[in-house]
């Protein structure tokens, strides 16, 4: 079974299985194909996260986030006067971190793969060379007007997702062919993407743009295995990944403070549920801005904000009548430290290993920057990081000390695959993209799935909620709450954002405990689509 938020994708995934390849060999033949079929996230030049568990159980997470060129340093968004250029960490050449997506996938087939590693980028090159019919949900991507805009600043990128001038309809075909050509020199070998043919042309594209991605970045990137946070909610268990990725240790965090709370009695997204919950999450991502950061950079006290005596400290200040203010809410004191536009896809194999995947070009699209000659567009994933302590990201984020800029350091991420099992046995694996709403969206799908005891495509489609600290808002979806629930929110002290807007993009795999069928649900936010046979 895949799941992903493509139909080609997912088609390709489930044939690499029929074919006797096992979840790996499909996340990585999706992963490619997601690069050509799904570019606003699906990528080379960006990175992510891959937590595997094999057949007999054990579990590790690939970490192929993007670094930090050698060049970067602390202010580098900053003017003379400390103040942040606007949109000098999203758009163009000075944006871009340098990628781990192909090295993540080489790594992972080396270690996990069973068939050749030629015949998993196949289908991806073909699409590339050959064209695909544009979906209906690709073409609505490539129409945003800001994609558009920063597009037309990059001829390359403009050049490559026109067509007469506007960007391409639903049923044109779109053919790649400078990416196929990339995807043909990695399929005789994956390195040469950072230090063959294709790191030559990034780089020279690069350098005649003042950007700051050097020869000696791309030689040295490395994937590195994680070993993933396991917790218990419930009884069930939660594995999921660790620092560089926020993800975890809030959703861990979150799920603690939640578990004295008898959900389900109060009712699904009435107001004292909804209530609860966000008061949950605006104590999670108060902590994840101070203290979150890369671990082989900063210290981050992950096993004090796992702990359950923390999350008990910190649910107590929770007032059931009254929301909290953010101003006055702040981070937490967890006990001492120990030493130190996304997309996801969910594949289950014949004997049962599951590949959960999280990657990105951070905003859709990257930078808008293309390579020249690649077709590789490239990531701006060095927004992630703290340009400035206080001053919000792109998604709104204030972050900290602990996730400012270094050489070679990984942005602090929000990407949260995570596995629940039973008895030891995998029960579903859920991801999503999001930005900062991944979290939440994690969480919602667990509780729906496990307090309110809805099936895995229920749990997905169901309207989410989101709240992270600052600013100080609710961010719900269309249709979400009814006028009385919003009413009783409100006059707790709750104040919604303006409009309604999607919050992430969910895709799960799950195991029936009754019969063992292996079920998949994709979202219908963006058009995803689960294949299995
Ligand atoms: O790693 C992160 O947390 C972000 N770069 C993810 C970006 C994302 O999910 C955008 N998708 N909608």
């Amino acid at each position: 079974m895949v799941a992903s938020v493509d139909a080609i994708a997912s088609r390709i995934g489930a044939d690499v299985m029929k074919r006797g390849g096992n979840a790996v060999d499909a996340a990585v033949a999706v992963a490619l194909t997601l690069a050509v079929t799904w570019p606003e996230a699906g990528n080379l030049g960006g990175g992510g996260f891959m937590l595997v568990r094999k057949a007999d159980g054990t579990t590790e997470a690939i970490d192929y986030r993007e670094i930090a060129p050698l060049s970067a340093s602390r202010n580098m968004y900053l003017d003379a006067e400390g103040n942040v250029i606007k949109d000098a960490s999203l758009v163009g050449y000075k944006a871009i971190a340098v990628p781990g997506t192909v090295a993540g996938l080489a790594f992972a087939h080396k270690r996990y793969g069973k068939l050749p590693w030629p015949d998993l980028v196949e289908p991806a090159r073909k699409l590339a060379a050959e064209g695909f019919i544009v979906s209906q949900y690709l073409a609505r991507s490539l129409a945003v007007k800001q994609t558009v805009e920063r597009m037309q600043r990059f001829p390359e990128s403009w050049r490559i997702f026109q067509r007469s001038g506007k960007p391409y309809q639903a049923g044109d075909i779109l053919v790649q062919p400078e990416l196929a050509a990339v995807l043909k020199r990695i399929q005789s070998d994956p390195s040469d993407f950072y230090r063959g043919e294709t790191a030559r042309r990034i780089i020279a594209d690069v350098q005649a743009h003042s950007g700051t991605l050097t020869a000696e970045d791309l030689a040295r990137y490395q994937p590195t295995v994680r070993t993933p946070l396991r917790s218990m909610y419930r009884g069930y268990e939660i594995v999921t990944m660790p620092p560089p990725s926020s993800g975890g240790v809030a959703l861990i965090e979150m799920l603690n403070m939640l578990e004295p709370y008898d959900l389900q009695a109060m009712g699904w997204h009435s107001s004292q549920e909804v209530h609860t919950v966000v008061e949950v999450m605006r104590r999670a991502y108060a902590d994840r801005a101070k203290y979150l950061g890369d671990t082989d950079f900063t210290r981050v006290p992950v096993v004090g904000l796992t702990s359950r005596a923390y999350a008990e400290q910190r649910r107590r200040e929770i007032d059931p009548m009254r929301a909290s203010d953010s101003k006055t809410v702040g981070a937490g004191e967890p006990l001492g430290y120990e030493s130190p536009q996304t997309t996801h896809f969910t594949i289950i194999d014949p004997d049962g290993a599951v590949v959960s995947n999280t990657y990105t070009l951070n905003e859709s699209y990257g930078s808008a920057v293309t390579a020249a000659g690649t077709g590789v567009l490239l990531n701006d994933e060095m927004d992630d990081f703290t340009s400035k302590p206080g001053v919000p990201n792109t998604y709104g984020l204030i972050q900290g000390e602990a996730n400012a800029i270094a050489p070679r350091k990984k942005p602090l991420s929000s990407m949260t695959p995570t596995l629940v099992l039973k008895d030891g046995k995998l029960w579903f694996a859920v991801g999503s993209p999001g930005g900062s709403m991944i979290i939440n969206t994690v969480l919602e799908v667990i509780l729906n799935v496990v307090d309110f005891g809805m099936n895995i495509q229920q749990a997905i489609d169901a309207a989410r909620f989101h709240h992270q600290w600052l600013p100080d808002k609710i961010n719900w979806e269309p249709f979400e709450f009814s006028r009385d629930t919003s009413d009783a929110l409100e006059k707790m002290g709750h104040v919604f954002a303006e409009k309604p807007s999607d919050i992430g993009d969910a895709h799960a795999v799950m195991v029936d405990p009754k019969d063992r069928a292996r079920l998949g649900a994709s979202d219908p936010r963006r058009g995803g689509v689960a294949v299995g046979w």
